[in-house]
C-alpha cells in the first residue's frame, strides 16, 4: 500500500512542525476517508518525526505514503539529535522532503550537505523530494535559474544526472512559499522547462523518470492552473494540508489534471 505506481501526479503534504497527537489523529483520518478514491494521484504526507509512527498506524491500509521533512546526512554515529534514514525506513517512510528553504536558512544547509542527504536516502529505498528555489531578490535580479541551476548541480556533479531517476524535485520559489502569493503557471512553467533540461541523460534515448512538482501558496482555487500545465507533475503543499477540505480540494485538482 502507499505506493501508485502509475501515480500521474503527486500532491504532497508539508505539515512543517504543525500537530500534536489528538489533532494528527482526526486530520490523518479524514486524509484516509476523504482520499480513498484517487486513481491518478499519489498522496504524500511529511510528518515531523515523532508522529511516523501515528501516521503508520493510520494509513498503512490506505493508498496514502507518508515521510519526514529532513534526515541524517551519515549512515549512523554519534550525532546527537539527528534521525537516519534507515530509522525512517522502520517506520514505513517512503519519502523525505531535503533541502527545504525553511531549513536551508535557519539551519545553515549547505548543498553538499543536502546532496549527501540525497544519496543516502536513495540507497536506503526512500525517495528523496529535493527542495530548490530562488528568493525574491534572486529572482528581481534574473538570477533565478542560475540559483536552481547550482542547486542542481552539486548532485549532478557528485552523482551524475541518472541519481535523479525516480526522485522528486519541488521547485520552490521562496517568495511564494507561506505568502499567499503563488508563481503564476507561467512563471513555474518556464523553470520547471529549465529544470528539466539540466537533467537531459547523456544517453537520450530513455527520459528521466524524476517528478518535477511545483511547491508555494498552492490552494485550492489556483491549484488547477498550476497542474494543468504539462511539466507540473503535483504539489508541495504547507498551510493547506492542515485543512483536511482544502488538502482534499488540491488532491482533486490534480486528479483532474
Ligand atoms: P505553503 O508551503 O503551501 O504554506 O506556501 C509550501 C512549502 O513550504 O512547501
Amino acid at each position: 500500500m502507499g505506493n501508485k505506481k502509475s501515480a500521474h501526479k503527486f500532491v504532497i503534504a508539508n505539515w512543517k512542525m504543525h500537530g500534536n497527537l489528538k489533532h494528527n489523529a482526526s486530520l490523518l483520518g479524514a486524509y484516509a476517508s476523504e482520499l480513498a478514491n484517487l486513481e491518478n494521484t499519489q498522496v504524500v504526507v511529511c510528518v515531523p518525526y515523532p508522529y511516523l509512527a501515528q501516521a503508520q498506524t493510520q494509513l498503512q491500509d490506505t493508498d496514502i505514503a507518508w515521510g519526514a521533512q529532513n534526515m541524517a546526512k551519515d549512515v549512523d554515529g554519534p550525532f546527537t539529535g539527528e534521525v537516519s534514514a534507515q530509522m525512517l525506513s522502520d517506520f514505513g517512510a517512503r519519502y523525505v522532503i531535503l533541502g527545504h528553504s525553511e531549513r536551508a536558512t535557519a539551519y545553515c544547509e549547505s548543498d553538499e550537505n543536502i546532496a549527501q542527504k540525497f544519496m543516502v536516502a536513495k540507497k536506503q529505498g526512500i525517495t528523496p523530494i529535493l527542495c530548490v528555489g530562488e528568493t525574491l531578490i534572486e529572482r528581481e535580479a534574473g538570477v533565478m535559474e542560475l540559483k536552481v541551476g547550482k542547486q542542481l548541480d552539486v548532485i549532478i556533479d557528485l552523482y551524475g544526472v541518472d541519481v535523479f531517476d525516480n526522485t522528486i524535485i519541488s521547485y520552490e520559489p521562496i517568495w511564494a512559499i507561506g505568502t499567499g502569493l503563488a508563481a503564476t503557471p507561467e512563471q513555474a512553467e518556464a523553470m520547471h522547462q529549465f529544470i528539466k533540461g539540466k537533467l537531459v541523460r547523456q544517453d537520450t534515448a530513455s527520459e528521466n523518470t524524476v517528478k518535477i512538482l511545483y511547491g508555494g501558496s498552492v490552494n485550492p482555487q489556483n491549484a488547477v492552473q498550476l497542474f494543468e500545465v504539462e511539466s507540473i507533475d503535483g504539489g508541495l503543499i504547507g498551510k493547506c494540508s492542515l485543512n483536511a477540505q482544502e488538502f482534499k480540494g488540491i488532491c482533486q485538482a490534480a486528479e483532474s489534471c
